[in-house]
């Protein structure tokens, strides 16, 4: 398994986005997660693509936008062009779900699917072999800070047989609530992308947050591979 963190700007202070980001790639940040919500699918608003376009700027790895919004088709275009390497979609809102991905795909970003917390694995039991990764949200869209739901760990397993059933070798990212607790566990189950937002960005030291969180994650991956 290859390992990469994800730290979640929405913890950030959004002043000072180019410092933070440096911080956090300091400390060892494979990808910038980007948090994308609307007020109407999720309760909270956030940002949109001027700032990702700003981001892309001074951001050196990849953008892996999250698309919390009730109707993502309207604007992949757009977070494409502003510098999305991945774009994550809730399935939750797409009754074309296959269509979307192949669309980002086209677009030349990488495709992922959204799994709420509510929502069952089966819902991308047919699309399992066309998402290039699977975003298994372990709290309830919208807010930074919660705590890990802990039956997420099931369905991360859930998640990587139906991918490896599928012949799919597409990693599992996992959002909400990943800290030094339960990064561990959740590496174990079978997540290679792991965001975290408070668990960087809410101290006053954000590189070293990100390398410590990184470094439990890949002892865990170690350990994992041992077994
Ligand atoms: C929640 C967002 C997350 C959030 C995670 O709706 O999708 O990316 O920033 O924050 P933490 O790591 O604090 O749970
Ligand atoms: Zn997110």
């Amino acid at each position: 398994m290859t390992i990469r963190l994800a730290p979640s700007i929405l913890s950030a202070d959004f002043a000072e986005l180019g410092r933070d980001i440096a911080a956090a790639e300091r400390g060892g940040a494979d990808l910038i997660h980007v948090d994308v919500m609307d007020g109407h699918f999720v309760p909270n608003i956030t940002i949109g693509p001027p700032v990702v376009r700003a981001i892309k700027r001074v951001a050196r790895v990849p953008l892996d936008v999250h698309l919390m919004i009730s109707e993502p088709d309207r604007y992949l275009d757009d977070f494409i062009e502003a510098g999305a390497a991945m774009v994550s979609v809730h399935v939750e809102v797409l009754p074309h779900l296959h269509r979307t991905i192949h669309y980002i795909k086209s677009r030349g970003a990488q495709a992922g699917v959204v799994l709420n917390p509510s929502t069952p694995v089966v819902a991308i039991e047919n699309v399992a072999g066309d998402v290039d990764f699977v975003l298994v949200m372990s709290v309830n869209p919208g807010f930074g800070g919660q705590t890990f739901i802990p039956r997420s760990l099931e369905k991360i397993r859930a998640v990587r047989a139906l991918l490896d059933s599928a012949g799919n070798r597409a990693p599992i990212e996992v959002d909400g609530g990943v800290d030094l607790q339960t990064v561990g566990a959740v590496v174990s189950s079978g997540a290679e992308i792991l965001v975290a937002g408070s668990a960087i960005f809410g101290g006053r030291q954000p590189e070293q947050a990100a390398r410590s969180l990184k470094e439990a994650a890949l002892g865990a991956a170690t350990a994992r591979a041992r077994t």
